[in-house]
């Protein structure tokens, strides 16, 4: 696609970013209106590698604003200690447990105030993790290989032996291109998600 151009995240890209989780955070649909707050989804899904780990963050620009993002976290167990320290208290601030909220915004709110659910048992083979979305206009133009490509190269870079994501087993878009990506399936702790990993190869 003329006009698009990966390049790493700036702090000027945020609201950018958080719009593309927002319309992108319900099994790859827009997820605008679906709880009482649309920063909700975003908050825990961007925000927190955004501020955590800002080097691993790349966008595609149009030329005018992010239309899409990767995000990875490097060692998951390091994110997960950092996300309670330095995230969870504004976290908490501007997202808190409220009695009248709906079965499904308590679910998600949960996910959010318990970063230790990613402390998964093949840490060890898969340490890093990734999060990876592109608005509509953007998709199926090669751009999320590419853009997958450079995170994948930005940890091998670091040595990283390998790295997963978990993912809504409705997407099965999303499922068939981290299928072409080389990601296969990994055993998966809880039965709503679906888990993925590849090994990395050693730097050279
Ligand atoms: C999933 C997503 C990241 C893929 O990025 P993309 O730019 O659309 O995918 P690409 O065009 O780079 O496709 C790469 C390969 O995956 C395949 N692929 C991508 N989307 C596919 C789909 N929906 N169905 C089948 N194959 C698909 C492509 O055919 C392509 O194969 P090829 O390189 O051998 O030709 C993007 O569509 C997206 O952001 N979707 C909405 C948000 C989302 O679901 N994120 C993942 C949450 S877990």
């Amino acid at each position: 696609m003329g006009g698009m151009q990966i390049r790493p995240f700036r702090p000027t890209d945020r609201d950018a970013c958080y719009d593309v989780c927002v319309r992108t955070g319900l099994a790859g649909g827009d997820a605008t209106g679906a709880y009482s707050d649309d920063s909700l989804t975003p908050d825990i899904f961007c925000g927190p590698y955004l501020e955590l780990e800002p080097d691993l963050a790349f966008v595609i620009d149009d030329g005018e604003r992010a239309v899409g993002y990767v995000l990875g976290a490097h060692d998951t167990a390091d994110f997960v200690a950092r996300y309670r320290a330095q995230w969870l208290p504004g976290f908490e601030r501007r997202h808190p447990l409220r009695d009248d909220a709906s079965a499904d915004e308590r679910e998600m709110l949960d996910l959010g105030y318990r970063p230790e659910r990613m402390l998964t048992r093949d840490l060890e083979e898969y340490p890093a993790h990734l999060h990876i979305d592109l608005l509509p206009s953007a998709q199926g133009h090669g751009l999320g290989r590419a853009l997958m490509t450079t995170l994948l190269e930005a940890l091998t870079r670091r040595g990283i032996p390998g790295v997963h994501l978990e993912m809504d087993p409705a997407n099965t878009g999303a499922l068939r291109f981290y299928e072409k990506l080389g990601f296969t399936r990994l055993e998966a702790e809880e039965p709503d998600s679906l888990r993925m990993g590849l090994r990395l190869p050693a730097a050279s």
